[in-house]
């Protein structure tokens, strides 16, 4: 049985990971109304992946027969920068992710929950993964500067990312 100083941080982590889809939703209708289609269908991907998130806490909280408690998600920024910016921003926001995930592990170490510690680290290695991503588009843009070609380039090949497939359950 899970305690409740666990449930209550696994809970608002269901939370921060909704919250995470609805910053890059907004991210993509911004970039959709820019005419950025590559972007916007980039961050379509990653919003549809932050659900997978959601649900991977959810669930955990639902199997160790845990209530799940949804809470008010706040509203995102509806304006952004140039592309550059925007990646910077989902940085920064995986970042505080990363944080937040880490800060689950010390709580499960210092409660002794092995269970919730093993599934958190499913996150941390995935955390590892989306702030790698963000870094690799940031160090492309910055390359790219003001050159419009590369841009357009650049734009299309982000349309290519595939739907993410859920995880296995462990
Ligand atoms: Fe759910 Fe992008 O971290």
């Amino acid at each position: 049985m899970i305690s409740d100083k666990m449930l209550s941080a696994l809970n608002e982590q269901v939370r921060e990971e909704l919250y995470s889809a609805y910053l890059y939703q907004s991210m993509s209708a911004f970039c959709d109304f820019k005419g950025l289609k590559g972007i916007a269908h980039w961050m379509d991907m990653q919003t549809k992946e932050e659900m997978i998130h959601a649900r991977k806490f959810y669930d955990y909280i639902l199997e160790t027969s845990g209530m799940a408690k949804l809470d008010t998600i706040k509203a995102p920024p509806h304006k952004f920068g140039t592309p550059l910016e925007i990646f910077q921003e989902a940085l920064k926001h995986e970042e505080y992710i990363t944080k937040r995930i880490y800060d689950l592990v010390d709580l499960a170490t210092e409660l002794k929950d092995h269970a919730t510690f093993n599934m958190l680290q499913w996150f941390v290695n995935e955390q590892v993964e989306e702030e790698a991503t963000a870094s690799e588009m940031i160090d492309k843009l910055n390359l790219i500067g003001d050159h419009p070609g590369a841009m357009f380039q650049f734009d299309k090949e982000l349309m290519t990312r595939p739907a993410p497939v859920p995880p296995v359950a462990q």
